[in-house]
Protein backbone atom coordinates (compact mmCIF):
# COMPACT_ATOMS: atom_id res chain seq x y z
CA UNK A 1 0.00 0.00 0.00
CA UNK A 2 1.42 3.55 -0.80
CA UNK A 3 2.31 5.52 1.85
CA UNK A 4 -0.07 8.47 3.30
CA UNK A 5 0.65 12.17 2.31
CA UNK A 6 0.80 15.18 4.63
CA UNK A 7 -2.26 16.31 2.61
CA UNK A 8 -4.04 12.96 3.97
CA UNK A 9 -4.09 13.76 8.06
CA UNK A 10 -5.66 16.76 10.16
CA UNK A 11 -2.99 18.83 10.84
CA UNK A 12 -4.65 21.68 13.32
CA UNK A 13 -3.27 22.04 16.83
CA UNK A 14 -0.90 19.13 16.43
CA UNK A 15 2.98 19.17 17.46
CA UNK A 16 4.72 17.81 13.72
CA UNK A 17 7.84 16.60 13.87
CA UNK A 18 8.98 17.19 10.22
CA UNK A 19 12.48 15.37 9.05
CA UNK A 20 14.23 17.53 5.89
CA UNK A 21 16.98 16.90 5.24
CA UNK A 22 19.22 20.22 5.55
CA UNK A 23 22.92 18.56 4.93
CA UNK A 24 23.83 21.62 3.23
CA UNK A 25 27.10 22.43 2.03
CA UNK A 26 28.76 24.92 4.43
CA UNK A 27 31.84 26.97 3.95
CA UNK A 28 35.07 27.65 6.32
CA UNK A 29 33.16 30.72 7.72
CA UNK A 30 30.26 28.65 8.92
CA UNK A 31 27.76 29.79 5.81
CA UNK A 32 25.52 27.95 3.96
CA UNK A 33 26.67 27.87 0.33
CA UNK A 34 23.70 26.07 -1.14
CA UNK A 35 20.15 26.31 0.07
CA UNK A 36 18.73 24.00 -2.35
CA UNK A 37 17.76 22.07 0.32
CA UNK A 38 16.54 24.55 2.38
CA UNK A 39 14.19 26.29 -0.30
CA UNK A 40 12.91 22.57 -1.00
CA UNK A 41 11.65 22.10 2.61
CA UNK A 42 9.65 25.27 2.32
CA UNK A 43 6.39 24.18 0.57
CA UNK A 44 5.84 21.67 3.21
CA UNK A 45 6.45 23.93 6.04
CA UNK A 46 3.90 26.84 4.89
CA UNK A 47 1.53 24.26 4.32
CA UNK A 48 1.40 23.20 8.11
CA UNK A 49 2.00 26.70 8.98
CA UNK A 50 -1.36 27.53 7.07
CA UNK A 51 -2.66 24.26 8.73
CA UNK A 52 -2.32 25.66 11.99
CA UNK A 53 0.38 23.31 13.06
CA UNK A 54 3.52 23.70 15.42
CA UNK A 55 6.48 22.72 13.45
CA UNK A 56 9.42 20.97 15.02
CA UNK A 57 12.26 20.42 12.36
CA UNK A 58 14.95 17.97 12.70
CA UNK A 59 18.15 17.16 10.43
CA UNK A 60 21.57 15.62 10.32
CA UNK A 61 24.44 17.93 9.39
CA UNK A 62 27.62 16.20 7.42
CA UNK A 63 28.81 13.11 9.92
CA UNK A 64 29.45 14.33 13.65
CA UNK A 65 29.64 9.76 14.07
CA UNK A 66 27.52 10.66 18.04
CA UNK A 67 29.48 13.45 18.90
CA UNK A 68 28.78 17.44 19.27
CA UNK A 69 30.68 19.33 16.82
CA UNK A 70 30.09 23.08 16.92
CA UNK A 71 30.75 23.60 13.21
CA UNK A 72 27.93 21.44 12.46
CA UNK A 73 25.45 22.61 14.64
CA UNK A 74 21.87 22.98 12.83
CA UNK A 75 21.93 26.58 14.03
CA UNK A 76 23.96 27.49 11.27
CA UNK A 77 20.71 27.22 8.76
CA UNK A 78 18.65 29.72 10.99
CA UNK A 79 19.35 33.01 9.44
CA UNK A 80 18.68 31.59 5.72
CA UNK A 81 15.69 29.45 6.99
CA UNK A 82 14.26 32.56 8.58
CA UNK A 83 14.83 34.48 5.47
CA UNK A 84 12.72 32.36 3.85
CA UNK A 85 10.47 32.15 5.91
CA UNK A 86 10.02 36.00 5.62
CA UNK A 87 11.78 36.12 8.96
CA UNK A 88 9.50 34.49 11.54
CA UNK A 89 10.84 33.92 14.42
CA UNK A 90 12.67 30.74 14.91
CA UNK A 91 13.69 28.91 17.67
CA UNK A 92 16.26 26.13 18.34
CA UNK A 93 17.28 24.17 21.23
CA UNK A 94 20.45 22.13 21.78
CA UNK A 95 18.85 19.45 22.16
CA UNK A 96 16.98 16.61 20.04
CA UNK A 97 15.03 15.13 22.68
CA UNK A 98 14.62 14.38 26.54
CA UNK A 99 13.37 16.34 29.12
CA UNK A 100 14.19 19.98 27.70
CA UNK A 101 13.15 19.25 24.25
CA UNK A 102 9.73 17.57 25.60
CA UNK A 103 9.52 20.87 27.60
CA UNK A 104 10.29 22.75 24.58
CA UNK A 105 7.83 21.07 22.31
CA UNK A 106 5.09 20.87 25.11
CA UNK A 107 4.80 24.86 25.29
CA UNK A 108 4.93 25.52 21.39
CA UNK A 109 1.66 27.47 20.44
CA UNK A 110 0.07 26.54 16.59
CA UNK A 111 2.33 28.24 13.73
CA UNK A 112 5.27 27.88 15.86
CA UNK A 113 8.63 26.76 14.86
CA UNK A 114 11.53 24.91 16.98
CA UNK A 115 15.14 23.59 15.60
CA UNK A 116 16.07 20.30 16.89
CA UNK A 117 20.24 20.23 17.19
CA UNK A 118 21.45 17.78 14.71
CA UNK A 119 20.58 14.16 15.08
CA UNK A 120 23.87 12.86 14.53
CA UNK A 121 25.21 14.57 17.22
CA UNK A 122 23.66 11.43 18.83
CA UNK A 123 24.91 7.91 18.30
CA UNK A 124 21.10 6.50 18.60
CA UNK A 125 20.71 8.51 15.09
CA UNK A 126 22.61 6.08 13.08
CA UNK A 127 22.32 3.13 14.78
CA UNK A 128 18.41 3.17 14.68
CA UNK A 129 18.14 3.03 18.23
CA UNK A 130 15.10 2.30 20.33
CA UNK A 131 15.74 5.33 22.98
CA UNK A 132 16.15 8.23 20.08
CA UNK A 133 13.81 7.03 18.35
CA UNK A 134 11.35 6.65 20.96
CA UNK A 135 12.33 10.01 22.01
CA UNK A 136 12.18 11.91 18.96
CA UNK A 137 8.54 10.55 18.65
CA UNK A 138 7.49 11.89 22.57
CA UNK A 139 7.88 15.09 20.86
CA UNK A 140 5.25 15.15 18.48
CA UNK A 141 1.86 13.85 17.55
CA UNK A 142 2.41 13.08 14.08
CA UNK A 143 5.50 12.35 12.04
CA UNK A 144 6.27 13.76 8.38
CA UNK A 145 9.08 12.97 6.42
CA UNK A 146 10.39 15.08 3.69
CA UNK A 147 14.27 14.07 3.92
CA UNK A 148 14.41 12.17 0.30
CA UNK A 149 18.33 13.14 0.21
CA UNK A 150 18.46 10.39 3.18
CA UNK A 151 15.72 8.43 2.57
CA UNK A 152 18.05 5.30 1.69
CA UNK A 153 19.52 5.66 5.35
CA UNK A 154 17.74 3.48 8.14
CA UNK A 155 18.39 5.59 11.11
CA UNK A 156 15.79 7.02 13.92
CA UNK A 157 14.87 10.29 12.78
CA UNK A 158 13.95 8.56 9.28
CA UNK A 159 12.57 5.12 9.85
CA UNK A 160 12.73 4.61 14.16
CA UNK A 161 10.39 7.34 14.60
CA UNK A 162 7.45 6.45 12.46
CA UNK A 163 7.03 2.82 14.48
CA UNK A 164 5.85 5.14 17.16
CA UNK A 165 3.38 8.11 15.45
CA UNK A 166 1.27 8.44 12.88
CA UNK A 167 3.23 9.09 9.92
CA UNK A 168 3.29 10.51 6.42
CA UNK A 169 5.14 11.79 3.77
CA UNK A 170 5.98 15.49 2.86
CA UNK A 171 5.29 17.54 -0.26
CA UNK A 172 9.28 17.13 -1.44
CA UNK A 173 8.94 13.45 -0.37
CA UNK A 174 6.36 12.60 -2.22
CA UNK A 175 7.41 14.66 -5.25
CA UNK A 176 10.87 13.00 -5.43
CA UNK A 177 9.12 9.67 -5.86
CA UNK A 178 6.46 10.48 -7.85
CA UNK A 179 9.08 11.85 -10.71
CA UNK A 180 11.58 8.93 -10.08
CA UNK A 181 8.57 6.12 -9.99
CA UNK A 182 7.37 7.38 -13.38
CA UNK A 183 11.06 7.38 -15.14
CA UNK A 184 11.50 4.01 -13.48
CA UNK A 185 7.92 2.95 -14.43
CA UNK A 186 6.34 4.61 -17.20
CA UNK A 187 8.69 7.11 -18.75
CA UNK A 188 7.40 9.49 -21.83
CA UNK A 189 8.77 8.21 -24.82
CA UNK A 190 11.43 8.69 -26.36
CA UNK A 191 13.11 8.48 -22.86
CA UNK A 192 17.10 10.29 -23.31
CA UNK A 193 19.64 9.58 -20.10
CA UNK A 194 22.07 11.98 -20.06
CA UNK A 195 24.79 10.06 -17.63
CA UNK A 196 28.18 12.04 -17.00
CA UNK A 197 30.59 12.16 -13.55
CA UNK A 198 33.41 10.21 -13.16
CA UNK A 199 32.98 6.77 -11.61
CA UNK A 200 30.84 4.44 -13.51
CA UNK A 201 31.62 1.24 -10.73
CA UNK A 202 29.33 2.66 -8.36
CA UNK A 203 26.50 2.85 -10.34
CA UNK A 204 27.01 -0.31 -12.67
CA UNK A 205 23.19 -1.56 -11.68
CA UNK A 206 21.50 2.06 -12.49
CA UNK A 207 23.18 1.73 -15.65
CA UNK A 208 22.27 -1.40 -16.44
CA UNK A 209 18.60 -0.19 -15.97
CA UNK A 210 18.82 2.83 -17.33
CA UNK A 211 19.78 0.85 -20.40
CA UNK A 212 16.70 -1.16 -20.24
CA UNK A 213 14.37 1.06 -20.16
CA UNK A 214 15.59 4.21 -22.15
CA UNK A 215 15.17 4.98 -25.87
CA UNK A 216 18.80 6.33 -25.92
CA UNK A 217 21.85 6.72 -23.64
CA UNK A 218 24.30 9.64 -23.89
CA UNK A 219 27.63 9.95 -22.18
CA UNK A 220 29.73 12.67 -21.27
CA UNK A 221 31.87 13.30 -18.21
CA UNK A 222 34.79 11.07 -17.03
CA UNK A 223 32.82 8.19 -17.23
CA UNK A 224 33.45 8.50 -21.14
CA UNK A 225 36.80 8.63 -20.81
CA UNK A 226 36.84 4.93 -19.51
CA UNK A 227 34.20 3.74 -22.00
CA UNK A 228 36.22 5.20 -25.03
CA UNK A 229 39.43 3.57 -23.23
CA UNK A 230 38.10 -0.11 -23.42
CA UNK A 231 37.24 -0.01 -26.93
CA UNK A 232 40.86 1.12 -27.43
CA UNK A 233 40.98 4.37 -27.97
CA UNK A 234 44.15 6.31 -26.57
CA UNK A 235 42.96 8.55 -23.93
CA UNK A 236 46.48 9.38 -22.16
CA UNK A 237 46.46 12.28 -18.87
CA UNK A 238 42.45 11.48 -19.12
CA UNK A 239 40.46 10.49 -15.77
CA UNK A 240 39.78 6.74 -16.38
CA UNK A 241 38.39 4.22 -13.92
CA UNK A 242 41.18 1.18 -14.70
CA UNK A 243 39.36 -1.37 -12.67
CA UNK A 244 35.86 -0.74 -14.18
CA UNK A 245 37.12 -0.91 -18.45
CA UNK A 246 35.97 -4.75 -18.17
CA UNK A 247 32.55 -3.39 -17.22
CA UNK A 248 32.89 -0.54 -19.24
CA UNK A 249 32.90 -2.92 -22.38
CA UNK A 250 30.20 -5.34 -21.21
CA UNK A 251 27.81 -2.35 -20.73
CA UNK A 252 28.53 -0.78 -24.37
CA UNK A 253 27.99 -4.30 -25.69
CA UNK A 254 24.75 -4.49 -23.81
CA UNK A 255 23.59 -1.12 -24.98
CA UNK A 256 24.04 -1.75 -28.62
CA UNK A 257 23.12 1.13 -30.23
CA UNK A 258 21.26 3.08 -27.78
CA UNK A 259 24.98 4.38 -26.29
CA UNK A 260 25.53 7.26 -27.57
CA UNK A 261 29.55 8.39 -26.78
CA UNK A 262 31.23 11.78 -27.55
CA UNK A 263 32.87 12.41 -30.96
CA UNK A 264 34.55 14.41 -30.05
CA UNK A 265 36.04 16.11 -26.64
CA UNK A 266 38.02 19.04 -25.45
CA UNK A 267 41.48 18.10 -24.18
CA UNK A 268 43.81 19.92 -21.92
CA UNK A 269 47.32 20.49 -20.66
CA UNK A 270 46.20 21.02 -17.29
CA UNK A 271 43.29 20.81 -15.08
CA UNK A 272 42.86 25.13 -14.51
CA UNK A 273 41.83 27.76 -15.74
CA UNK A 274 44.02 29.11 -18.66
CA UNK A 275 45.67 25.58 -19.64
CA UNK A 276 46.12 25.04 -23.03
CA UNK A 277 43.15 23.42 -24.58
CA UNK A 278 42.39 21.87 -27.79
CA UNK A 279 38.95 19.87 -29.73
CA UNK A 280 39.52 17.05 -31.06
CA UNK A 281 38.02 13.87 -32.59
CA UNK A 282 37.85 11.17 -29.91
CA UNK A 283 39.28 8.09 -32.82
CA UNK A 284 42.89 10.40 -33.24
CA UNK A 285 43.23 9.24 -29.95
CA UNK A 286 44.57 11.84 -27.14
CA UNK A 287 47.97 13.31 -27.12
CA UNK A 288 50.84 12.42 -23.82
CA UNK A 289 50.68 15.46 -21.51
CA UNK A 290 46.68 15.94 -22.79
CA UNK A 291 43.42 14.80 -20.86
CA UNK A 292 40.06 15.06 -21.73
CA UNK A 293 38.09 17.93 -19.88
CA UNK A 294 34.75 18.21 -21.79
CA UNK A 295 32.78 16.90 -24.59
CA UNK A 296 33.67 18.84 -28.05
CA UNK A 297 31.01 20.91 -30.46
CA UNK A 298 30.36 18.12 -32.65
CA UNK A 299 29.24 15.72 -29.40
CA UNK A 300 27.07 19.35 -27.79
CA UNK A 301 25.33 18.97 -31.51
CA UNK A 302 24.75 15.30 -31.47
CA UNK A 303 23.49 15.16 -27.89
CA UNK A 304 21.04 18.25 -28.48
CA UNK A 305 19.57 16.38 -31.46
CA UNK A 306 18.66 13.68 -29.30
CA UNK A 307 17.50 15.81 -26.44
CA UNK A 308 15.11 18.05 -28.84
CA UNK A 309 13.19 14.78 -30.00
CA UNK A 310 12.88 13.05 -26.02
CA UNK A 311 9.92 13.77 -24.56
CA UNK A 312 11.38 12.59 -21.05
CA UNK A 313 14.98 12.95 -19.86
CA UNK A 314 16.73 11.54 -16.97
CA UNK A 315 20.35 13.73 -16.51
CA UNK A 316 22.94 12.05 -13.81
CA UNK A 317 26.66 13.44 -13.86
CA UNK A 318 28.29 16.40 -15.37
CA UNK A 319 29.79 16.69 -19.00
CA UNK A 320 33.42 17.66 -17.65
CA UNK A 321 35.26 19.55 -14.95
CA UNK A 322 32.70 22.17 -14.87
CA UNK A 323 34.02 23.61 -11.33
CA UNK A 324 36.52 25.11 -13.93
CA UNK A 325 35.12 27.89 -16.20
CA UNK A 326 36.88 27.09 -19.05
CA UNK A 327 35.50 23.07 -18.73
CA UNK A 328 32.01 24.50 -18.39
CA UNK A 329 30.92 24.59 -22.03
CA UNK A 330 29.58 21.58 -22.66
CA UNK A 331 27.71 21.16 -19.43
CA UNK A 332 26.29 24.22 -19.88
CA UNK A 333 25.11 23.64 -23.38
CA UNK A 334 23.45 20.84 -22.64
CA UNK A 335 21.74 22.03 -19.76
CA UNK A 336 20.44 24.88 -21.98
CA UNK A 337 19.45 22.07 -24.72
CA UNK A 338 17.40 20.38 -21.44
CA UNK A 339 15.75 23.35 -20.87
CA UNK A 340 14.77 24.30 -24.09
CA UNK A 341 13.50 21.06 -25.16
CA UNK A 342 9.61 20.03 -24.19
CA UNK A 343 10.34 17.12 -22.22
CA UNK A 344 9.96 16.37 -19.06
CA UNK A 345 13.02 16.47 -17.17
CA UNK A 346 14.92 15.27 -14.20
CA UNK A 347 18.01 16.17 -12.85
CA UNK A 348 19.58 13.95 -10.48
CA UNK A 349 22.76 13.77 -8.31
CA UNK A 350 24.72 16.04 -6.48
CA UNK A 351 27.01 16.94 -8.71
CA UNK A 352 24.51 17.60 -11.59
CA UNK A 353 22.47 19.71 -9.52
CA UNK A 354 24.78 22.12 -9.09
CA UNK A 355 26.03 21.97 -12.68
CA UNK A 356 22.83 22.75 -13.52
CA UNK A 357 22.28 25.63 -11.24
CA UNK A 358 25.82 27.13 -12.39
CA UNK A 359 24.25 27.02 -16.24
CA UNK A 360 21.18 29.18 -14.98
CA UNK A 361 18.97 26.75 -16.39
CA UNK A 362 17.79 25.54 -13.18
CA UNK A 363 14.59 26.98 -13.43
CA UNK A 364 13.57 25.31 -16.72
CA UNK A 365 14.05 21.68 -15.55
CA UNK A 366 10.73 19.94 -14.49
CA UNK A 367 12.54 18.17 -11.16
CA UNK A 368 15.80 18.92 -10.11
CA UNK A 369 15.91 15.74 -7.40
CA UNK A 370 17.58 16.70 -3.58
CA UNK A 371 18.88 13.19 -3.20
CA UNK A 372 22.14 12.22 -4.59
CA UNK A 373 22.76 8.46 -3.27
CA UNK A 374 19.03 8.12 -2.78
CA UNK A 375 18.46 9.08 -6.26
CA UNK A 376 20.39 6.36 -7.10
CA UNK A 377 19.23 3.52 -4.68
CA UNK A 378 15.74 4.13 -5.94
CA UNK A 379 16.56 3.77 -9.60
CA UNK A 380 18.28 0.84 -8.98
CA UNK A 381 15.35 -0.51 -7.82
CA UNK A 382 16.40 -0.72 -4.49
CA UNK A 383 13.56 -0.06 -1.05
CA UNK A 384 14.56 3.15 0.59
CA UNK A 385 13.83 1.98 4.04
CA UNK A 386 12.24 5.34 5.57
CA UNK A 387 9.55 5.14 2.42
CA UNK A 388 9.13 1.54 2.97
CA UNK A 389 8.19 2.22 6.48
CA UNK A 390 5.74 4.90 5.46
CA UNK A 391 3.89 2.49 3.26
CA UNK A 392 3.78 -0.06 6.03
CA UNK A 393 3.96 0.90 9.49
CA UNK A 394 2.08 4.12 9.02
CA UNK A 395 -0.86 2.41 7.89
CA UNK A 396 -1.24 0.54 10.96
CA UNK A 397 -0.87 3.59 13.04
CA UNK A 398 -2.74 5.67 11.48
CA UNK A 399 -5.95 3.47 11.46
CA UNK A 400 -5.50 3.12 15.25
C1 LIG B 1 23.28 13.29 1.43
O1 LIG B 1 23.78 14.41 1.46
O2 LIG B 1 23.50 12.48 0.50
C2 LIG B 1 22.30 12.92 2.50
O3 LIG B 1 22.02 13.97 3.34
C3 LIG B 1 22.78 11.71 3.26
O4 LIG B 1 23.96 12.01 3.94
P1 LIG B 1 24.94 10.82 4.35
O5 LIG B 1 25.52 10.26 3.09
O6 LIG B 1 25.95 11.43 5.27
O7 LIG B 1 24.10 9.78 5.06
Amino acid sequence: MRYKSVCDVELSGKRVLLRVDYNVPINSLGEVVDDTRIVSSIPTIDYLLKKSAMVILCSHLGRPNGVRVKSLSLEIILPVLMDYLNNRNIMFTDDCYGDKAIDLTNSMKPKQIIVLENTRFWSGETNNGFSMAKGLADLADIFVNDAFGVAHRAHSSTVGVARFLPSVAGLLLDKELTYLERVMTKPDRPFVVILGGAKISDKVGVVEKLIDHADCVLVGGAMANTFLKSTGIEVAESLVEESAIDTAYQLLARAGDKFILPEDVVVANAMEVGADKVCMDVENGVDNGYRIVDIGSETIKLFSKHIARAKMIFWNGPMGAFEIPDFACGTNAIARSVADSDAVSIVGGGDSASAVRQSGYHNHISHISTGGGAALEMLNGNILPAVEVLDRICQTNLSN
